[in-house]
């Protein structure tokens, strides 16, 4: 159906990584050929997204010299118009980052760790991007005898407001965003959570510069509800980027294409996106099953999309629907957003309530109602 077809209005992101995945996991080897970005560039730009995202290595999946690489990269942005809203350094493949980057106990480690940082942020910016993200994929430990963690945290916001730094001094128009993950690769990861990472940033320098990436299934592998997370995560006006996938509940990372996890989820993420406020790009940071060949990866990339306009169409006509509208007032959800107190009232006011404590126990919310509601809009049988 064209109207699920999408174009670069809809700011559809992919990183070169995603698409570019060679399927190689712990237990086997590659299944796919390296992706050349060129191709990733214009195949998605063919497909309707709207631009890019890359580690600094991503570019030289196919071409070794670096200089050549971003040359050829650049020119393929050019030809086909796509962007580069968000960059982000790999901190985690090279053996040097076996213990960490910026937490790493080794100290040249960490020096060396913020050199890559700092080379690629200057890429970033030449090409326009305006969030850089930082996954701490290894900083963490296996063991808790290994990892001092509170000095770990201040080496981590050690290398954070250096950065920050460097970013105005340079004077990019750069922020941060910080992507959670409580576990794989290391056995527990630093700033598991959104939450934890919330807590973090208000210790920083530049609290103001660094906001959030957080990732469907990371919050999902923590058992934790993603569409609280990232609630939360615009109450605090923190949600700087988001990494669109799917998971079935607490186990490995399984970066499946967003809405293959728990679609009901995904609706109601898609729902918060649309109408919560987040005006940034929609970036799906998925992997291809290591089943699939070179053609099944376009026909993944194109799903991750044309899932994401099902279901914000889908929201659209939940939202619209009268009978939901009546049953949401019947269950008091916009009850919540008045004030608990009125203007002009104190507490001194709260003894003045008539309130009968047993008739309001004895109240339901209708909740059932609405859930089924949503479900009946997401199988298709309303709207
Ligand atoms: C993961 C991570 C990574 C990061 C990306 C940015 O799936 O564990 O999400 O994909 O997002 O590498 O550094
Ligand atoms: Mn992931
Ligand atoms: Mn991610």
């Amino acid at each position: 159906m064209a109207e699920f077809t999408p174009t670069p209005d809809d700011r559809f992101t992919f990183g070169l990584w995603t698409v570019g995945w060679q399927a190689r996991d712990p237990f086997g080897d590659a299944t796919r050929a390296p992706l050349d970005p060129v191709e990733s560039v214009h195949r998605l730009a063919e497909l309707g997204a709207y631009g890019v995202t890359f580690h600094d290595d991503d570019l030289l999946a196919v071409e070794p010299d670096k200089d050549t690489a971003v040359a050829a990269f650049r020119k393929a942005l050019d030809e086909t118009g796509m962007q580069v809203p968000m960059a982000t350094t790999n901190l985690f493949t090279h053996p040097i980052f076996k213990d960490g980057a910026f937490t790493s106990n080794d100290r040249d480690v960490r020096r060396y760790a913020l050199r890559k940082v700092l080379r690629n942020l200057d890429l970033a910016a030449s090409l326009g991007a305006r969030t850089y993200v930082c996954w701490g994929g290894r900083e963490g430990a296996e063991s808790d005898a290994a990892k001092d963690v509170r000095a770990a945290l201040g080496r981590y916001k050690e290398a954070l407001d250096l950065l920050c730094s460097y970013v105005l001094d340079r004077g990019y128009d750069l922020r941060f965003a910080l992507e959670p993950k409580p576990n794989e690769p290391r056995g527990d990861i630093l700033l598991p959570t959104i939450g934890h990472a919330l807590a973090f940033i208000g210790e920083l320098e530049h609290p103001e510069m660094v906001g959030l990436n957080p990732e469907v299934g990371h919050e999902q592998m923590a058992g934790l509800n993603f569409v609280h997370g990232i609630a939360q995560a615009l109450w605090h006006g923190k949600l700087f980027h988001i990494d669109l996938n799917g998971q079935h509940g607490p186990k490995y990372d399984q970066d499946l294409i967003f809405g293959h996890g728990d679609v009901k989820s995904a609706f109601f993420l898609v729902d918060l996106l649309e109408h919560g406020g987040y005006d940034g790009p929609r970036h799906f940071d998925y992997k291809p099953l290591r089943t699939e060949d070179a053609a099944d990866v376009w026909a993944s990339a194109a799903a991750n999309m044309r899932t994401y306009l099902i279901l914000r169409e889908k929201a659209k006509q939940f939202r619209a629907d009268p009978e939901v509208q009546d049953a949401l007032r019947a269950s008091r959800v916009d009850e919540l957003a008045q004030p608990t107190l009125a203007p002009g009232e104190s507490l001194a006011d709260l003894w003045n309530d008539e309130f009968d404590p047993e008739a309001a126990a004895a109240r339901g919310y209708h909740f059932t109602r609405l859930n089924q509601l949503a479900l009946e809009h997401l199988l298709g049988v309303r709207g």
